[in-house]
């Protein structure tokens, strides 16, 4: 299926590429969650973001970047409505199988991304993202964290996680060694080799340029939190002008 890119100018960032891992392979995707099952609790990790966004019944939120669906569907439990977009036609498909199942018709979802995904509705009350920005080089991140602002009211909320290095850039070498080494013995050392993807080819950044991408985007950073040098979540407030 094609990305629909062609309505866009031609020195636009094709967010509809995949840039390190691919996201749109089906076999990735049917992986997915017996793998991220592996570290991740995503009732917790759900229940935690409705807590800190302080997201009511009533409220529409948009899942930005929704894969699997591991945040879309928890949200829909809790919410009036989610918007779950994402540039890959694989995840999406198998977010609505995971839907249908669990009997959600309250998410719509839509195939785009931070720089392409257009709100046809009331602006949202919060955008949550994780895990995706890295998937944009830093330019591009303020782009689509301005069309982020954009989607969400005045007042309304974003929760951001992704991995964001805050280790000092003089240890890279040892850094970067080290995490790769951590995950060939861990639990899930099939990840060493994502790891090593990442660092190579994928765009995360340093935690002083996303704090200013945010600031610069419209966002109010209310909490930044930092954890093992290279993953961050940040709570933010879109300002009011
Ligand atoms: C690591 S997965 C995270 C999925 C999900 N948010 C989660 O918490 O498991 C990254 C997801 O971002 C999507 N993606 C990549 N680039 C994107 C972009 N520019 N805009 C929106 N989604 C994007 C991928 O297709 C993939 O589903």
């Amino acid at each position: 299926m094609g990305s629909g890119m062609g309505k866009y100018p031609t020195w636009q960032f094709d967010e509809f590429v995949p840039c390190g891992v691919d996201y749109g392979d089906r076999a990735v995707v049917g992986a997915y969650d017996s793998n991220h099952g592996k570290f991740r609790d995503y009732d917790r990790a759900s229940a935690e973001i409705i807590g800190k966004l302080g997201l009511r019944e009533q409220d529409t939120v948009v899942d930005m970047g929704c894969g699997t669906g591991g945040f879309a569907l928890r949200g829909a439990r809790h919410c009036k409505r989610v918007y779950a977009v994402d540039v890959s036609e694989a995840m999406l498909d198998y977010a609505r199988v995971q839907a249908d199942q669990a009997g959600l018709s309250n998410i719509e979802f839509h195939r785009g991304g931070f720089l392409t995904y257009e709100h046809v509705a009331e602006p949202a009350d919060a955008m949550v993202s994780v895990a995706v920005l890295h998937h944009l080089p830093d330019f591009w991140k303020l782009i689509g964290l301005r069309r982020a602002a954009a989607v969400v009211k005045p007042g309304g909320r974003l929760y951001l996680f992704d991995v964001v290095f805050s280790f000092p850039a003089a240890s890279y070498e040892s850094f970067f060694d080290g995490m790769v080494r951590w995950f060939h013995g861990s639990p899930t050392p099939e990840f060493a080799a994502e790891l090593e993807t990442h660092i190579r080819q994928e765009y995360s950044t340093f935690d002083w340029v996303m704090e200013g991408l945010l600031r610069r985007a419209g966002f109010r950073i209310d909490e930044a939190v930092y954890s093992d040098g290279a993953m961050a979540a940040y709570v933010c407030t879109r300002e009011a002008t």
